[in-house]
C-alpha cells in the first residue's frame, strides 16, 4: 500500500526514551510529570464510576463541564464564551488540534507552521492533503519573525498554527505578537490554530496572551487545550476546543463521527474539580519553582541557559563544549552520562540544528537533582 504519511520513521522520542530504558537513565526528554496528581481528583472520577456514569456523555462534551469552563474563561480572559455552541471537549489537545485541521484544510491549501514545533503538526496537515509552510523562529530567542510572514502569505494560505508557551523553547507571545497576527489575517479568510495546552504554565508574572482575550481573532481561531497538562495526567488524554459558533458546528461534523464522545467519569470529576481556582491559578508558581531549581543546580554545569518563560521545558546550547550534532550529542549523554533529553533539531522538518537540547523540568526534585549530579561530570 502506499503510504499516506511515507518518511515518517519512528520519533526521536520513541528513540531516546527506548536509549534512557536500557542505559538506565534519568528521563527528562518526555514532557510528562513524574509526581503524583491530585488525590482529590482521583476521587472524583473514582466517586463518579462508583455513582454510575459510566455510559456515553454529550457528544460536545458534559454540560456542566462546560458550563464551569465558560465561567473560567470569563474570569480569567473576559471572554463571552457560549457553553452550548463555543466549546467542544476533546480525547486530549492533539486531538483537538487535529480535528481543527481536518474541519478546514483541503488539498493544496498551505498552513503556516513556526519551527522548531510539536511533533504532531505537520503529519497533521500532510494526512489533510495541505501542504505546511515552514518559518523557523529566530533564535535564540524563538520569537515570531513577522515580515517573512507577511512574505510567505498567498492566496492559498488556510491557517496560521501558533503555540503559546511554547514547546519545545519556552517562548511566550506578546500583546505586540498578537497585533502583528491581527494586521496579517484581518480582511483575509486566514484562520488561526491557537495551541494553549500550557496556558496556566507561564512564569515570571508573564500574562498569557490567550486568543480567547481578543473576540475579533476567536471569530476565526481554534483554541486548543489540555486537562492532562492542567492538572499533571497527562495519560487521562483529555482536553478541550474553542471556537466561534460557526466553525465549531463544522469541528463538530469531524468529530461526531471519530470519537464522538469523551471518557465520562473524568468529565464528571473535573466539572466538579474545576470549582478550585487555586488548583490552576498556582501551577506557574509550582512549576516555575521546579524551572528555577533545576537552572540553579545546571549552572555547576557548563551547559548555557536559554530563556523559558513557561511550559514545561528548559533548553540548553552545548554551543562550544562539542563539534558532535545535537542528536549524537543527547544520545551520548544518554549512554556515557545516563541523562536523556531531546535535541532540538527533531523539532524542525531540516533538522536545523543549533546545538540545543531540551530538558523537561516538570519532575520530582529528586529526579532533577538525581539528573544533574550525573551532569555536572560533563567535562569538555
Ligand atoms: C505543544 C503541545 N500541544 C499539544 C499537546 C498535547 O496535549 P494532549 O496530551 O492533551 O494531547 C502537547 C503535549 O505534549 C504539546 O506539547
Amino acid at each position: 500500500m502506499e503510504s499516506k504519511l511515507p518518511n515518517m520513521g519512528t520519533t526521536v522520542f520513541t528513540v531516546m526514551s527506548q536509549l534512557a530504558l536500557q542505559y538506565n537513565a534519568v528521563n527528562l526528554g518526555q514532557g510528562f510529570p513524574d509526581f503524583d496528581m491530585s488525590e482529590e481528583l482521583v476521587e472524583l472520577v473514582d466517586q463518579a464510576m462508583k455513582k454510575g456514569y459510566n455510559q456515553y456523555a454529550h457528544m460536545n462534551g458534559l454540560p456542566l463541564l462546560r458550563e464551569r469552563l465558560a465561567e473560567k474563561m470569563r474570569s480569567l480572559y473576559n471572554a463571552n464564551i457560549n457553553p452550548e455552541t463555543d466549546i467542544t471537549i476533546t480525547p486530549g489537545g492533539t486531538y483537538a488540534i487535529y480535528t481543527a485541521l481536518t474541519t478546514v484544510l483541503k488539498p493544496g491549501d498551505e498552513v503556516i507552521v513556526f519551527e522548531p514545533a510539536y511533533d504532531s503538526y505537520i503529519p497533521n496537515i500532510k494526512i489533510n492533503g495541505a501542504v505546511p509552510i515552514l518559518i523557523h523562529l529566530k533564535f535564540p530567542g524563538y520569537s515570531i519573525p513577522w515580515d517573512e510572514v507577511r512574505s510567505k502569505i498567498s492566496v492559498r494560505t488556510k491557517m496560521i498554527m501558533i503555540n503559546s508557551p511554547h514547546n519545545p523553547t519556552g517562548s511566550v507571545l506578546t500583546k505586540n505578537d498578537i497585533e502583528q497576527l491581527r494586521q496579517i489575517v484581518t480582511g483575509t479568510n486566514i484562520f488561526i490554530l491557537s495551541d494553549e495546552v500550557y496556558e496556566h504554565l507561564i512564569f515570571d508574572k508573564i500574562q498569557h496572551e490567550s486568543i480567547l482575550r481578543y473576540a475579533d481573532l476567536l471569530q476565526r481561531s481554534f483554541v486548543c487545550f489540555s486537562f492532562g497538562k492542567t492538572y499533571h495526567c497527562t495519560g487521562w488524554k483529555l482536553g478541550y476546543c474553542v471556537s466561534s459558533p460557526n466553525l465549531m458546528q463544522e469541528f463538530r461534523s469531524v468529530h461526531q463521527y471519530n470519537c464522538f464522545s469523551c471518557h465520562t467519569p473524568s468529565q464528571v470529576a473535573f466539572a466538579q474539580y474545576l470549582k478550585n481556582e487555586e488548583a490552576y491559578l498556582q501551577l506557574g508558581s509550582f512549576v516555575q519553582r521546579k524551572r528555577d531549581y533545576f537552572q540553579r543546580l545546571m549552572s555547576a554545569t557548563p551547559f548555557k541557559p536559554l530563556q523559558s518563560s513557561g511550559s514545561y521545558f528548559q533548553c540548553y546550547s552545548f554551543k562550544g563544549l562539542s563539534e558532535e550534532g545535537d542528536r549524537e550529542f543527547a544520545i551520548r549523554l544518554t549512554k556515557e552520562f545516563g541523562v536523556t533529553s531531546i535535541p532540538v533539531s527533531a523539532f524542525y522538518q531540516d533538522e536545523k540544528d543549533d546545538k540545543v537540547i531540551r530538558f523537561c523540568f516538570c519532575k520530582k526534585e529528586e529526579t532533577l537533582a538525581k539528573a544533574v549530579e550525573r551532569l555536572v561530570r560533563f567535562k569538555v
